[in-house]
């Protein structure tokens, strides 16, 4: 099988690199990629955004699927355009992407499947954002309707601050949801859909603020591991039984249906677990982490997802290990992340035993890695548990060399301390580990 592989970051670095572990995969190409992919496979300078230029591409290369990784294309309709021209693509529709694309659509798709969210309202005025806030009290969740790249929003208990974020937002043109704040440790589980059937993955962690100890603003993600020991046995059942499937079911029902990634970003909450986000795609650096471990190929299973096969997949297959994902970013990011640093001693970090290295925002510059992104790129580290992977994965980015380079030294810390604890347990089932 040959795979056309869209984006240019680290989760399509691991996706790639997963593509070919996959002895049914005999080709893989990638656009735009980056300097790490283009180590692995051919690499073309498209718009991967553009559905008529991926959809020329897919068709010149005479592949056989179509993995689309970021949410700016599958938003712009490159799924719709490579299916309309006849080739099985991992990725959904722009109308199903919409779960990703609007907060306020993704509510609406949540109450009538019955999906447990927290509770929101939609404002598109001062005084409406006003009346919410006041509503459902400190601390105050203001979320950007609009795709925003994890950046979108603010948690803060600070009222004005709440209210600023939604004026700017509103003088961009846009419309905000405020929300009700959920307490408890946040899951990412990503659940692969062929429009009717659901196979959940591995559930991970992903740590969104800049700096150690959950401070500073959010980013992209500044790491992830998997899984998640302190998890409550139950729960990825629980997710697939209240959230993934009702949710693939009403998109169906709608005639919108969904094929590709559900990310289910979830709360674990004194209330019991609630859904604080879709995405219509893997996470990023979750991806790094959960990819990793997975044994089953990858490839297969994507194909059979595109084609509505899932009901056939076999039951998936894990490494024993845990799978740790260190982000390494850039300089001032993820304000404006600086750019064409040199990036070195990466072929020695790569030498730590059972750790790879995945290229996010790399180019090559007269033959040398340079910076050209926010986030760099991330060292993913298998170990027999929580505090090996993070000494291997630690000690090998220590080894990489970029001037004003920021990762957090904290990634699954707390975690490997054991101090995670969950309010409560899934199913009305014992937690595997009491919390
Ligand atoms: P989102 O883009 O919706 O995933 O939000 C980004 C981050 O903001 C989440 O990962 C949470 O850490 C935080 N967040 C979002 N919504 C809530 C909420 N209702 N309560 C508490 N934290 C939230
Ligand atoms: N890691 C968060 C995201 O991919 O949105």
């Amino acid at each position: 099988m040959k795979v056309l592989v869209i984006g240019p970051g680290g989760r399509e670095h691991a996706i790639v690199r997963a593509l070919l572990a996959d002895p049914h995969v005999s080709e893989v190409h990638a656009a735009p990629g980056n300097a790490g992919i283009a180590d692995l496979v051919p690499t073309h300078a498209i718009n991967g955004n553009d559905p008529r230029e991926v959809t020329e591409l897919a068709v010149r290369l005479g592949v056989d699927l179509v993995v689309i990784g970021p949410e700016a294309p599958l938003a712009a309709g490159v799924a719709d355009a490579v299916r309309g021209a006849g080739i099985p693509v991992f990725g959904p529709g722009k109308d199903a992407a919409q779960l990703e694309a609007s907060k306020a659509f993704a509510k609406q798709i949540m109450a009538a499947a019955n999906v447990p969210t927290a509770m929101a309202r939609v404002a598109t005025t001062e005084a409406e954002a006003a009346e919410a806030l006041d509503a459902f009290g400190a601390p105050y969740v203001v979320k950007d309707d609009g795709l925003a790249a994890g950046k979108g929003v603010v948690v803060t208990e600070d009222r004005e601050e709440a209210l600023a974020h939604a004026r700017s937002c509103f003088e961009a043109g846009g419309q905000v949801v405020i929300e009700e704040f959920l307490d408890g440790p946040e899951v990412s589980l990503f659940v692969l859909s062929d429009g009717r059937n659901v196979v959940p993955l591995a559930p991970a962690q992903d740590f969104k603020r800049i700096r150690d100890n959950d401070e500073g603003p959010n980013t992209g993600g500044m790491g992830a591991y998997s899984p998640l020991e302190w998890a409550p046995a139950g729960l990825v059942q629980e997710v697939v039984d209240r959230v993934a499937q009702p949710t693939i079911d009403e998109m169906a029902r709608r005639g919108t249906p969904f094929v590709g990634v559900l990310y289910c970003g979830l709360a674990l909450t004194s209330r019991g677990m609630r859904v604080i986000e879709f995405n219509a795609r893997f996470g990023d650096p979750e991806t790094q982490a959960v990819l990793a471990r997975l044994r089953t190929p990858l490839g297969g299973l994507l194909l059979a997802a595109a084609k509505g096969e899932l009901d056939e997949a076999e039951q998936l297959t894990w490494a024993r290990e845990t799978a740790v994902a260190v982000v390494l970013a850039s300089a001032n990011y993820p304000d404006k992340p600086r750019t064409g640093d040199k990036i070195g001693g990466l072929k020695k970090a790569a030498t730590v035993h059972d750790v790879h290295i995945l290229h996010a925002g790399t180019k090559l510059e007269d033959g040398k890695v340079v910076s050209a992104g926010g986030r760099v790129l991330a060292v993913v580290a298998l170990g027999a548990d929580l505090e090996e992977a993070r000494e291997k994965a630690y000690e090998s980015v220590g080894l990489i060399k970029l001037d004003g380079g920021q990762y957090r030294r904290d990634i699954a810390a707390k975690a490997a301390r054991g101090e995670i604890t969950v309010p409560y347990s899934a199913s009305g089932l014992q937690p595997e580990v009491a919390p």
